[in-house]
């Protein structure tokens, strides 16, 4: 397939305060698109002007949510390179969110290619300043005017790239977690492995329950049971427990996270034990307060490590260690962090360069 570029009128300025960047906010001048239709496969792929879509107010995506998203960053080097984190991986599991949701899988190898010219194109807008970045939204979503209840037959495949600072206004400081001992956010067979906004919205009543009662995230527990540990929407968990490393297993509820995948990598390089099970909450719980679990954070691509600070559970809330960043949570993040940006070498080819 051909990727067209189309020209752009008037290009804006890029970032105008690198410090106060909101995640999500803004976004670059141009975005890939790419069409779908049964029988014809994709087609049209082209870099055009950032622009709003025209869909039929039927198309299905508004109905049905047919819709599958990736999250992946480019960051600035102090070289002035960009370099993207494990792109091919985020390609990978697009196609593994779009079999699950009946949508169709695209040509990994275009897709990463096209994304690497329209960042050659966007260049000017990866961040300088230390913990920004370029974040890179690949969406797919279906089209088809329909209120039959089917997969759709024509779609839309996008790229939109949006320069961020941190995830959490806070920057890296400590969130306080409420484990939900209602709301659950995924079932085994259910799509809680998959990519797909559903699973977002699905969590919105509970994450806005825990904001107005003063907590930054919503930690989900298993849905049978709600007993056992499994992640916080925006983040994989892994916990310091008995001096490993516990994170729970991908058995269809947990996303399959790049960064936590990343984070194991270099977790075991250190030495550390990794133990993929789930934890159950009276082990957080009581492991906080007996000391056994020293250090919890998150991992996700837009968060990167997120150390956690307390966890409130039914009537009782207990602090991790001092209350501050682990030692390990901050060791961790530099690591990762260095090799994003170049300080460190990369010796898992994690890395691309543009
Ligand atoms: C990411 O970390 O890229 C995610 O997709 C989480 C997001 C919902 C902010």
């Amino acid at each position: 397939m051909d990727l067209q570029i189309l020209p752009i009128d008037q290009p804006n300025p890029p970032i105008s305060d690198e410090n106060n960047l909101v995640f999500g906010k803004q976004f670059t001048d141009r975005m890939f698109v790419m069409e779908y239709d049964t029988g014809k496969g994709w087609h049209s792929a082209r870099i055009q002007p950032y622009a709003p879509f025209v869909l039929d107010p039927a198309a299905m995506v508004f109905h049905y949510a047919q819709e599958i998203f990736e999250g992946l960053k480019a960051f600035r080097r102090a070289d002035g390179t960009i370099a993207l984190f494990r792109p091919a991986d985020n390609f990978a599991r697009f196609n593994r969110s779009a079999r699950r949701m009946c949508m169709p899988e695209v040509d990994e190898s275009f897709l990463l290619d096209a994304l690497l010219k329209l960042i050659r194109f966007e260049a000017d807008w990866v961040p300088h300043n230390e913990g920004t970045s370029l974040y890179i939204r690949p969406t797919m979503i279906a089209t088809e005017p329909m209120l039959g209840v089917r997969p759709s037959n024509k779609y839309l495949c996008y790229i939109i790239l949006s320069p961020v600072g941190a995830y959490y206004k806070g920057g890296v400081a400590p969130v306080k977690i409420w484990i939900s001992d209602y709301y659950v956010r995924a079932t085994e067979g259910g799509t809680g492995e998959a990519k797909t906004g559903g699973n977002y919205a699905a969590s919105l009543y509970a994450a806005k329950q825990a904001a107005e009662n003063g907590y930054d995230q919503v930690l989900w527990l298993d849905a049978k049971e709600k007993r056992f540990v499994e992640e916080v929407g925006s983040m994989n968990m892994l916990f310091l427990y008995d001096g490993k490393i516990i994170t729970s297993p991908l058995r269809g509820t947990v996303l399959d996270g790049i960064t936590r995948r990343s984070a194991l990598t270099l977790l075991g390089e250190m030495g550390y034990q990794i133990e993929e099970r789930a934890l159950t909450v009276d082990e957080v719980m009581e492991g906080a307060t007996n000391g056994r679990l020293t250090e919890a954070f998150g991992t996700g691509t837009a968060v990167v490590i997120s150390p956690v600070g307390s966890f409130c559970y039914k009537e009782s809330c207990v602090q991790l260690g001092d209350g501050q960043p682990g030692k390990l949570t901050m060791k961790l993040y530099h690591q990762l962090t260095d090799i994003q940006y170049g300080k460190e070498p990369d010796p898992y080819s994690w890395v691309t360069l543009l």
